[in-house]
């Protein structure tokens, strides 16, 4: 298939468009790297030994979409392009509901010139908001707390939208639970630009001391050691999992909601133990007061994405820690090494 991957010089558009490779789709990344570097485009290319074609362009530009799908002329869509800041959002709520609800919709408009029926869409279980019950399952009532949260949200309703109005299409709204890890290679992985907002590359940049400690949000929630509890998933799962999903919107007509990740959880001071002991290191915390909005558990019932596309996850937590810590020790200063650049918008480079 023919693949656009909005987003695709990200955290989870890397590992995924090496896993489309390895499948030997051909695909083209469209990314403005506004949180990413092009240094890991270059490495997908060497890791897998094939060429694609890139785009530098901005979701957040109607025509310039149109342009670029008119030209790839995509048969499927994985749309990770957008902004993920919990904060963040609070602070610029217009700048997320531009880039993450009107990029979507300029996506679809542009899907719409070039007859592109097939997207697959990053959402996230922070639609779910506060646990009615646990674990989540795809029926539990949305209520977001949060602006990013409301972003993603509306996205899915309105790609349910579109998809509903054509009856030859096929939508998968992918919620991932909390993607942690790294390629096999440490070649590619999360990197942050800024003080990490997640738990694990915290974690990770104290084991390596650019951080003096972990701050644990608060030790008095209602789980087995009274720190916040979350259902963990290796990177690596969750790029198969938009393989799978590729396979389902390719067989199926319809919208479909689906749940990645365990089904198992693991608290903050679970985490930081597994981080020792992958890393060698001693990780000193402090305890602190809970970060506002934060819930005490969340885990996935992952049962519909096996049940759909036959996927589960299969990384163990170990898995997750030794491969953070192999790719933060190898890339300290993560792409940020000499000979990084930033290309000019609207480059266009065929595979
Ligand atoms: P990321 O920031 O590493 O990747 C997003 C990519 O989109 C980056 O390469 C960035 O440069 C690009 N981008 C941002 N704004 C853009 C724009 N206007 N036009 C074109 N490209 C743009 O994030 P990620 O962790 O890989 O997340 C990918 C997607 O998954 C996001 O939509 C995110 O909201 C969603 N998600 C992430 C998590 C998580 O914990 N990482 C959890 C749930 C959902
Ligand atoms: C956060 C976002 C959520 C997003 C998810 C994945 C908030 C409120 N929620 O969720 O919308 O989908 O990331 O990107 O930001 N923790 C610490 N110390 C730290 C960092 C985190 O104790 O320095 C704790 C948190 O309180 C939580 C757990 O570690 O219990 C995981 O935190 P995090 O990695 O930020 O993920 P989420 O809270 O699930």
């Amino acid at each position: 298939m023919r693949i656009l991957v909005t987003g695709g010089a990200g955290y989870i558009g890397s590992h995924t468009a090496l896993e489309l490779l390895a499948k030997q789709h051909d695909i083209c990344i469209l990314d403005n790297f506004r949180n990413s570097s092009p240094e890991c485009l270059r490495r997908i290319e060497k890791l897998s030994g094939h060429h694609f074609s890139q785009i530098t362009a901005d979701v957040s530009d109607s025509e310039a979409m149109e342009g670029h799908l008119d030209a790839y002329r995509p048969d499927a869509v994985i749309h990770f392009a957008g902004l993920k800041a919990v904060g963040e959002s609070a602070e610029k709520p217009v700048e997320y509901y531009d880039v993450n609800v009107s990029g979507t919709i300029n996506l679809l408009r542009a899907m719409d010139r070039s007859g592109c029926r097939k997207i697959i869409f990053s959402s996230s279980a922070t639609v779910y908001g506060r646990p009615e019950y646990l674990p989540f399952d795809e029926n539990h009532p949305c209520a977001p707390e949060n602006v990013y949260g409301r972003t993603k949200h509306m996205a899915e309703k309105i790609i349910q939208d579109w998809q509903g109005a054509r009856s030859d299409s096929s939508a998968v709204l992918l919620r991932y639970f909390n993607p942690v890890g790294a390629h096999d290679s440490a070649e590619i992985g999360e990197d942050p630009t800024d003080t990490p907002n997640n738990l694990l590359p915290y974690v990770s940049q104290v084991a390596i001391g650019r951080r003096d400690r972990v701050s644990i949000f608060g030790a008095d929630y209602e789980t087995r050691d009274g720190t916040g509890m979350r259902d963990y998933i290796h990177v690596v799962d969750l790029a198969r999992a938009h393989v799978a999903a590729l396979e389902l919107a390719d067989r199926h007509q319809g919208t479909e909601t689906i749940n990645v990740g365990t089904g198992a959880g693991h608290t903050v001071r679970e985490m930081i133990d597994a981080f020792s002991r992958a890393s060698g290191r001693d990780i000193p915390y402090v305890v602190t007061d809970r970060r506002p909005g934060d819930i005490a558990t969340s885990i996935a019932d992952p049962s519909k994405a096996y049940k759909l596309m036959g996927w589960k996850a299969e990384r163990t937590l170990d898995e997750m820690c030794t491969s953070t810590w192999a790719w933060q020790q190898r890339n300290p200063n993560g792409f940020r090494g000499p000979g990084h650049s930033n290309p000019t918008k609207n480059d266009v480079r065929q595979g």
